[in-house]
């Protein structure tokens, strides 16, 4: 029999859902709940064309009262889809040979500047066709998806010229619209200097504002714009001359800083109110300061610190201080870190960074997000949001840091669709 609720709009929201999730647990990381993980217990879910419309304890919800399709969660967890903020995943080649030098001891660095590295990918990469970067980056998003990830930035930066970026970028188009997935690009042609620019570095930095980055918004590719500032890459003076292009263009701004110095990068990037910073092994409390100031993600990549047996761990603490946002990424790419886990590089931000397990998941949902530009619209689960979302088979949503090379995921939703990997 249906019994008068207290709140009857409650009941209305759910009569007009197009599905519901009943007796789920939700870690929602709405910042208005103020419980570990945004945590509510017991509660339904309702969606409606692809949205979350309605959030409600069961004791609210009446089966009898609504005609959606209703899942039982039968008490597993839900969260928002996991975002991966930081990604190269669209590549050629391997650099495989380049891990066993690193570890008879060349650094990163020297193998950089003797010509193999980055520049390595990019020969690879250059010969490769759009349809040939879509096949051989599909495994490594597929990756990611299984374990969750509904929402994913791919940068281009491996092909250093107006067709190789803009074919880098034309792949991650297409994987986003083979692939139930939301693909946030980043053009980041101040990456690497291309060998046809050696010694003429301002003469690239020309290249990339006057014709890489009005081609590419031209078409639509790009979303953002991204720099690798660092001595074996670019001054500050010319990643600001990117960042200028890029505002002109309505481009978001994100940046590779402090990775393997410091160069005040991200001072620089907050100064042009970036989305978000990232790296920062060598970010300094004036830099985390200036980052706070202007609402910019910190995004902490473990899998590169891991895989380049770095020892300089980012100032965490002093990013907690200031009350940054704090994302947590793969960076899967050839180079630094071939990793196509999030949840692994979740539990290496805990055991390398000492992440705990809540700030590993809001880093790869609700600041994740942050950092794409997408803050209000994923990474949470609240009324309004896209119902990107993943219902996992754990007890409690520390787990989801905890293990890793097990999947945990029940169902993943993009949309408010069931689209399961
Ligand atoms: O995020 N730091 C610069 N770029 C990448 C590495 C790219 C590569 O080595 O291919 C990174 O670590
Ligand atoms: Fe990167």
């Amino acid at each position: 029999m249906y019994i008068q609720t207290m709140q009857p709009k409650v009941d209305t929201v759910f009569e007009t859902c197009d599905r519901i999730w009943i007796n789920a647990n939700l870690a929602t990381f709405d910042e208005a709940i103020a419980q570990p993980y945004g945590a509510l217990s017991n509660q339904a879910i309702g969606v409606r064309a692809g949205r979350i419309v309605a959030i409600a304890p069961m004791a609210q919800f009446h089966a009898d009262a609504v005609c959606a399709d209703v899942v039982d969660a039968r008490g597993g967890w839900m969260t928002p889809g996991l975002v991966d903020a930081h990604t190269h995943l669209v590549f050629a080649g391997s650099r495989a040979k380049e891990f066993e030098q690193r570890l008879l001891g060349a650094s990163y660095e020297e193998i950089a500047r003797s010509g193999g590295g980055i520049i390595s990918t990019v020969r690879a990469t250059r010969e490769a066709s759009v349809d040939e970067l879509v096949v051989l980056s599909e495994p490594r998003l597929l990756a990611l998806m299984k374990e969750g990830v509904t929402s994913v930035e791919i940068k281009s930066g491996y092909g250093l010229s107006l067709e190789g970026e803009l074919n880098m970028l034309r792949a991650a188009r297409k994987l986003g619209e083979r692939h139930p997935v939301r693909v946030s690009t980043s053009l980041l042609a101040a990456h690497a200097l291309p060998p046809e620019y050696k010694d003429d570095a301002d003469g690239y930095i020309d290249l990339v504002c006057n014709e890489i980055i009005p081609a590419a918004v031209a078409e639509g590719l790009a979303d953002a714009v991204d720099v690798f500032c660092e001595g074996i890459a670019f001054s500050p003076a010319q990643c600001e001359r990117v960042f200028q292009a890029a505002q002109a263009q309505g481009l978001g701004i994100r940046a590779h800083v402090e990775q393997l110095s410091n160069l005040h990068g991200a001072a620089l990037a907050a100064r042009y109110g970036a989305w978000s910073v990232d790296h920062l092994e060598w970010l300094d409390e004036d830099g985390v300061k200036a980052i706070a100031a202007a609402d910019t993600v910190a995004t902490l990549l473990p899998g590169a610190f891991y895989f380049l047996r770095d020892t300089q761990v980012p100032p965490i603490e002093l990013l907690r201080r200031h009350g940054v946002g704090m994302a947590v990424a793969t960076d899967l790419n050839p180079g630094s870190s071939p990793l196509a886990s999030l949840r692994l590089a979740m539990n290496m931000a805990c055991t390398l960074f000492r992440f705990t397990p809540e700030e590993a998941l809001a880093g790869a949902s609700r600041f994740g997000a942050q950092a794409l530009g997408l803050a209000g619209q994923a990474g949470q689960l609240k009324a309004g949001l896209q119902a990107d979302m993943v219902l996992w088979d754990i007890d409690h949503p520390a787990e989801l840091a905890y293990q890793f090379g097990v999947n945990l995921v029940r169902q993943r939703i993009v949309a408010g669709e069931v689209r399961n990997v």
